[in-house]
């Protein structure tokens, strides 16, 4: 069955409330056509029982010059382009590219070596609570942004002077926007990149970056762009996620201080709420794009060849076909199997060090600040114009 109707809009709506849509479409047209803020008409994919196949599903690639022919055929002109540089990482790539970036870095990125980093992490969420001396904050510039682009970024070695560059640029690029600005931030960060990475090789140090940047001089294992390309992935896929893990998670906690209370009478059942934060609101929205490179057929609808796959993890995580009462939260659930962080082989990398980040976060808020409350109607919250990112732009709260 293909369908034939013309594909729904996303619009703002969408963006502070997915699972309004999703719940429609899981039941009447769970494989359908949607056209996306910059008129992309893609393939929506909002249950779980196809989400996680077509995550890991061969067919629906990565790389190539997919993007750029589907943009062709569908007559829209590539506007917003991010910089070359920027786009020669192992998210876009397909094996055995990929199996090569990954592996890269895939040791750094273990549960083993991130437990390492615990203390550090807990010092730092220690220092950004001692510094919220007011009686109220903005919880994404105090806390939510400045502990992983801070974890990230000392990981990396980038210089704590670039950070809110950084931010204000990779906020740009994951967004909707106008395509100037854009394509203005894409080249901002490109050469921001490209001359750490000029560092990096004049004066090694001891991080990441440094030993990603001999690698590719040791050998022909990656190119100067591969370098600059992991370097971006890493630290906007590092915070942009992160982030919002945990302001999502603080706001469905202040929404529910029975929740709350349960996690301060017994805070050994963090990590299982971290589970929990993820399926009930997750972070990614959309997994990034996917190619049909033959017709692949899911759930009964035949996506034909050279189209936009998008893949809902929202909705696949509010999915009631998989979860018992998808749209509570409740942090004594068993949430495993969600897929925030994606499924097959670009399950994130980076799930271990967001786990740990997560439940230091959430610890330290929860024992530092006991009387937080949301300092807005929660209607009145903003939402980022993003089908990748799902998280607001502010989020005021009063701390006692
Ligand atoms: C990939 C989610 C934190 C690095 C992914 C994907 C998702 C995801 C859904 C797969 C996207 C797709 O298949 O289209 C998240 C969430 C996070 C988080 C929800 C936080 C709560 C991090 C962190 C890092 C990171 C802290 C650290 C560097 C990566 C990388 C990939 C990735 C490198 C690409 C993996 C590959 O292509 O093989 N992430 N992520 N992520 N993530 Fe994360």
């Amino acid at each position: 069955m293909t369908t034939t109707t013309d594909p729904r809009p996303l619009d703002d709506a969408f963006f502070a409330d997915p699972d309004a849509l999703y719940r429609v479409l899981r039941t009447e047209a769970p494989v359908s056509r949607v056209v996306t803020t910059m008129g992309l008409t893609v393939w929506l994919v909002t249950r779980y029982a196809d989400a996680r196949p077509a995550l890991n599903d061969a067919r629906l690639a990565k790389s190539g010059s997919g993007f750029a022919t589907v943009l062709e055929k569908q007559g829209i002109e590539n506007r917003a382009r991010f910089a070359d540089s920027l786009v020669g990482h192992m998210l876009n790539t397909d094996p055995p590219d990929h199996t090569r970036l990954r592996k890269l870095v895939s040791r750094a990125f273990t549960v083993r070596a991130i437990a390492a980093m615990r203390p550090r992490i807990t010092a730092l969420a220690e220092e950004l609570a001692d510094a919220m001396t007011g009686d109220e904050a903005d919880l994404l510039d105090a806390f939510a942004f400045p502990l992983p682009m801070t974890v990230i970024s000392e990981l990396l070695g980038v210089p704590p002077e670039h950070r809110e560059d950084f931010r204000g640029w990779s906020n740009t690029l994951l967004s909707a926007g106008e395509p100037e600005t854009r394509t203005a931030a894409a080249g901002a960060m490109a050469q921001f990149l490209s001359q750490l990475v000029a560092d990096k090789a004049a004066h090694p140090g001891d991080d990441m970056l440094s030993a990603i940047v001999r690698a590719a001089e040791d050998g022909d294992s990656l190119s100067h762009t591969e370098v600059i390309s992991m370097a971006f992935l890493l630290l906007v896929a590092g915070h942009e996620t992160t982030v919002n893990l945990i302001a999502n998670g603080m706001r469905a906690l202040l929404q529910h201080p029975d929740q709350a209370a349960l996690l301060r009478a017994d805070p050994a059942l963090v990590p299982n709420a971290v589970e929990e934060f993820l399926r009930y609101d997750g972070p990614v929205n959309l997994a990034t794009l996917r190619f049909s490179t033959q017709d692949v057929e899911i759930g009964g609808t035949t996506v034909p060849a050279g189209e936009v796959v998008l893949v809902s993890l929202i909705g696949a995580n509010r999915d009631p076909e998989r979860y018992e009462r998808p749209t509570e939260l409740d942090v004594t659930r068993d949430a495993r199997g969600h897929l925030a962080f994606g499924y097959g082989i670009h399950h994130c990398l980076g799930a271990p060090l967001a786990r740990l980040e997560g439940e230091i976060a959430f610890r330290t808020l929860l024992s530092r600040f006991p009387a937080m409350t949301l300092a807005a109607d929660p209607r009145s919250l903003t939402w980022r114009e993003s089908t990748l990112i799902h998280g607001v732009t502010s989020m005021p709260v009063r701390l006692r």
